[in-house]
């Protein structure tokens, strides 16, 4: 695996106060896995005494608004995100794509918005079984990179892509070994096109029932620079145990 492993929780819309004791946890247990890199991506309300709770694990937002304030009630921009605390955020999620109506071109805004106020981004991208079945994957990834990755100045350092295939968030199901490798490659040939030599040093992390069972093999799949992961976040007891998987793999 090139470069430090990047594992990242999104707690989705869970999480009251009394989830930072989780927060905690993994902030105490990353002091023993420098060699690893570790977010969390807890609900808004979270973010800022999430940031007061811990020293080493970054903190993200899970989606931003493209403008920097404004009357869009009930939406938060990247400033605010990064206001309160937050190191990164997530765009793309096919749960926002879905349920929000999230197009290429958002996603995009959302990219730009959030790295122009200093924010780091995790770029999702994703197929549906649907698209799967009908031998499109590839071709509906890369075009979602093609629109919604951003315009960066020089190396998009602070950007990495999630690949999540749609039908295995929260499944269960996770593409085989060779589907991921697969598209990870075609993944990478895509951020070459556009980023050029610097697409090499984007991270591509795998989402999509990502669990301790499954987290050594995914991770050890080429191009396969990190995991982001939803459920089995949700408690450091499940999380450290893929934080685990990637330390044995940089050990
Ligand atoms: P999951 O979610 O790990 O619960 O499948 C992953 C995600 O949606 O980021």
């Amino acid at each position: 695996m090139a470069g430090l492993p990047y594992i990242v929780g999104n707690w989705k819309m869970n999480g009251t106060r009394a989830m930072l004791n989780e927060a905690r946890a993994i902030d105490r247990a990353a002091a023993r896995f420098p060699k690893v890199q570790v977010g969390i991506a807890p609900p808004a309300t979270l973010i800022h005494r999430m940031r007061e709770s811990v020293d080493l694990i970054g903190i993200g937002g899970q989606d931003c608004h493209v403008e920097e304030n404004g009357a869009y009630t009930g939406d938060l921009s990247a400033p605010m995100l990064k206001d309160a605390g937050a190191d990164f955020t997530i765009v793309g999620h096919s749960e926002r794509r879905e349920y929000h109506a999230e197009n290429d071109a958002h996603v995009n805004a959302k990219a730009q918005a959030a790295l122009s106020s200093g924010l780091a981004v995790i770029l999702c991208v994703g197929e549906t079984e649907a698209q799967r079945d009908a031998g499109d994957a590839e071709g509906i990834v890369t075009a979602q990179l093609e629109g919604s990755c951003p315009i960066v100045d020089g190396a998009p350092e602070k950007l990495s892509v999630a690949y999540e295939p749609v039908w295995a968030i929260g499944t269960g199901r996770v593409p085989s070994v060779e589907d991921v490798a697969a598209m990870h490659k075609a993944i990478r040939a895509k951020l070459v096109a556009i980023y050029g030599d610097a697409g090499a040093d984007v991270r591509i992390l795998y989402g999509g029932s990502v669990k301790a069972e499954n987290a050594a093999e995914l991770l050890a799949v080429p191009e396969v620079g990190g995991a982001l992961v939803g459920g089995a976040s949700l408690t450091a007891e499940s999380f450290l145990a893929i934080v685990g998987a990637a330390v044995s793999l940089v050990d």
